[in-house]
């Protein structure tokens, strides 16, 4: 790999509660955190992952930061990212040469998803809801989410940078934010232990991955559905070329794409932005 190693981004000592975590589930992560670079402070750990992609790191590459100075969110939103509050990662993926550009980003966020859900599950015992497409929620607010970003040449996809922001402790939020979030210290009463909660996102990325190379992407697909209540019978409304449409959420197909009933007709939808009534 080329990259600077006088970059402040990647020249930090990992805090112990890290390292400590990396050493024991370090059979279990296959190459997720291998290596793990750690930043006191960036614009966004989406940034230096899409840099280190470029200078062709490998998958399982890993930035995780103290703070982010410049977050971003899904739809151009920012994610706020206060110091110490949240676990701010960013891994890379090669996706498979026959994976399809497109569909197959869309499937690795909801893979994500699954495997971030069932990593707080895991660590923390909280149980968390994905909401289409990868929002994880915790009675209705919101506690994590997750921005894949693609990059490739032609119709090619070299790599997907996936981010994943979770609030662990209550912080300052904006008032608009305040409303909708969560986070696991609130949930539960309980600080958590970041470490565990950063090792066990890690290996069960790892697992979704494998499975999504062997083929095996009903099974999580599966998974998602049963993390995900909300995709049935929700009444939603999204902005199409006509005008605000509202329907009856009726789960997910194979490739992840939204399923929603409206007036008997079941429209498909793969992206853009869903309200939730
Ligand atoms: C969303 O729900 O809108 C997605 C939020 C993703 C936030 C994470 S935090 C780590 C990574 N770096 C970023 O700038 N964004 C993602």
């Amino acid at each position: 790999m080329n990259f600077d190693p006088s970059d402040p981004a990647l020249s930090a000592e990992l805090p112990h509660d890290i390292s400590e975590a990396l050493a024991w589930s370090a059979a279990e992560r296959g190459p997720f955190g291998s290596p793990l670079f750690y930043a006191t402070e960036v614009t966004s750990t989406n940034d230096v992952a899409a840099r280190l992609a470029e200078a062709g790191a490998a998958e399982g590459t890993t930035i995780v930061a103290e703070t982010q100075t410049e977050g971003r969110g899904r739809h151009g939103r920012v994610w706020c990212s206060p110091a110490g509050a949240g676990l701010y990662v960013s891994t890379i993926i090669r996706p498979d040469r026959q994976t399809v550009p497109g569909s197959g980003s869309a499937l690795l966020t909801l893979m994500a998803g699954v495997a971030l859900a069932d990593a707080i599950r895991e660590a923390t015992g909280l149980v968390v809801d994905i909401k289409w497409p990868n929002d994880l929620v915790s009675e209705g607010r919101k506690l994590a989410g997750i921005l894949a970003e693609g990059a490739g040449h032609g119709t090619s996809l070299e790599h997907v940078v996936l981010g994943f922001g979770i609030n662990l402790r209550a912080a300052s939020y904006p008032p608009d934010v305040a409303a909708r979030a969560t986070s696991l210290e609130t949930e539960l009463g309980r600080p958590v232990d970041r470490g565990a909660l950063l090792a066990r996102a890690l290996v069960n990325l790892s697992r979704v991955r494998t499975a999504s190379s062997e083929r095996r992407t009903s099974e999580l697909i599966n998974r998602w559905r049963e993390l995900a209540p909300s995709a049935v019978g929700s009444v939603v409304e999204w902005p199409s070329s006509v005008g605000v449409r509202r329907g009856v959420t009726a789960g997910v197909d194979d490739e992840g794409a939204l399923l929603v009933d409206v007036s008997g007709t079941t429209e498909r939808i793969t992206a853009g932005e869903i309200v939730w009534l």
